[in-house]
């Protein structure tokens, strides 16, 4: 049955009245075969061939924008385009079919809040991810990514993801958390039956969140009762509103920070190491001089932008010359309008003499990316330790990379050789 309703919402809708049949673009953002192959000619491919607004009628009908500075103005502007995606009483609908006594968040926050109450709930956050705090991160990071790395020194060769970029990350972030590091499978399988299901499946998006927030309940309650030195504490002495901590709060909290932490910074490490594998000229300049992987992993950003979120309009409204109506869901494509040649100079060119910061990968207006001073320290360690670590790689021809679709478009894969 269910994969019934999956083909149902691939299958494709009608066009609605309001969508003019010359802004119809068939694209299906989970499947598209090129998707598959290389996420990135997709997105090259939709800023050549689709108008920068255009509507597809896969997954239950979807609008996307793919030039820059149309992803920027929609991401800035939180009157017409909401964070809420499931209605109230959608979400409440849902929430009758679970359990009796399952304690649920109605949020993800501050991912699922519009200002002023996203303000409320994203400020506390910003001082617990400061850029100095992820400073403060850096050996432990370099201890963990060392230990990574040499598993696999004298190997020849390895899978990326599964011996490093995956289990990385996850252990970082469960360490920052408190949480217990031996689980990192566990915690990142959990995560990907989250992430990697179809987004507009709401109703198994919110059975499979409430196994994540089944899993670290337990440990919230313990560091409630016996705080200890790591964030999950530090979670707990702050305040809302003048108001005491919530157990609600800390799992709406930890739902937003566990589905954006896990799943992308190995991404961003596996894209860029793609791109190093393919350019064994580049790893011998930043060998030569590993001052430049601060602007090297800036560019790569830039050039592998991999989320590409959602908004839905607020109310009916003009964007862009395009007439959207109330409840329509729009996905902001970063991965394209990190590329998009009215924006940038020669785009699909790795340069890392950029005006780097003017990227979209960590997003743009108020949700940007509230981990991303984190995620910055862990790829600059990461890329560092590497490049020192491991002689010239390449990719194995024999096995190349797959990637998958949705809302964070990643890799599944990555085969590196090397001559030890
Ligand atoms: C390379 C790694 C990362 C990338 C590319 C990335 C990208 C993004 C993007 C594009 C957004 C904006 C989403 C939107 O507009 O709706 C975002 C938001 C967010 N990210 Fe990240 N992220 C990364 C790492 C992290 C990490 C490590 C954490 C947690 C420690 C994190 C936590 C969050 C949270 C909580 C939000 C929601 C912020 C809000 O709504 O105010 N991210 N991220």
């Amino acid at each position: 049955m269910e994969q019934m309703e999956q083909l149902d919402r691939a299958a494709g809708v009608k066009r609605p009245d309001h969508v003019p049949a010359d802004l119809v673009y068939d694209y299906d953002f989970n499947t598209d075969p090129e998707i598959l192959r290389d996420p990135f000619a997709a997105a090259d491919r939709l800023l050549a061939e689709a108008p920068p607004v255009f509507w597809t009628p896969r997954n239950g009908g979807n609008w996307f924008v793919t030039s820059f500075d149309l992803v920027c103005a929609a991401a800035r502007d939180h009157v017409n385009f909401t964070n809420q995606l499931v209605p109230k009483h959608m979400k409440n609908a849902m929430l009758a079919q679970l359990p009796p006594g399952t304690a649920t968040p109605l949020n993800v926050l501050p991912s699922s809040l519009d200002p002023p109450e996203h303000t409320i709930y994203r400020a506390p956050l910003n001082a617990l991810f400061s850029p100095k705090v992820a400073m403060n991160m850096k050996e432990e990071i370099r201890d963990m990514t060392v230990d990574l790395i040499e598993r696999v020194r004298t190997n020849g060769g390895c899978e990326l993801m599964r011996e490093v970029t995956e289990p990385l990350p996850v252990k970082m972030f469960l360490k920052l958390f408190g949480l217990p590091v031996e689980k990192a499978e566990y915690y990142r399988d959990v995560v990907k039956s989250v992430t990697s299901g179809n987004v507009h499946d709401i109703a198994l998006m919110m059975r499979n969140g409430q196994t994540l927030i089944n899993t670290y309940t337990p440990v919230l309650i313990e560091r409630r009762d016996n705080p200890q030195d790591d964030i999950l504490s530090q979670m707990w002495q702050l305040e809302i509103k003048g108001k005491p901590m919530t157990l609600e709060v800390m799992q709406s909290y930890c739902l937003s920070l566990f589905l954006a932490g896990l799943d992308t910074v190995m991404n961003a490490m596996t894209y860029g190491t793609r791109h190093l594998a393919l350019n064994p000229e580049l790893q011998a300049e930043l060998r030569e001089d590993p001052s430049l992987i601060v602007q090297m992993a800036e560019e790569m950003m830039r050039l592998y932008s991999f989320p590409n979120p959602i908004r839905v309009a607020a109310r009916d409204f003009e964007f862009g010359g395009v007439a959207l109506k109330q409840g329509d869901r729009v996905h902001l494509c970063l991965s394209s309008a990190d590329r998009d040649p009215s924006h940038f100079d020669d785009p699909l060119k790795f340069d890392m003499t950029r005006d780097l910061k003017r990227h979209v990968g960590f997003g743009d207006g108020v949700h940007r990316c509230v981990g991303m001073h984190l995620a910055r320290v862990e790829l600059h360690v990461y890329y560092e330790e590497l490049l020192q670590r491991l002689p010239p790689f390449r990719l194995d021809p024999d096995k190349p990379a797959t990637f998958h679709g949705g809302v964070v478009v990643g890799p599944d894969h990555l085969h590196l050789l090397w001559d030890s």
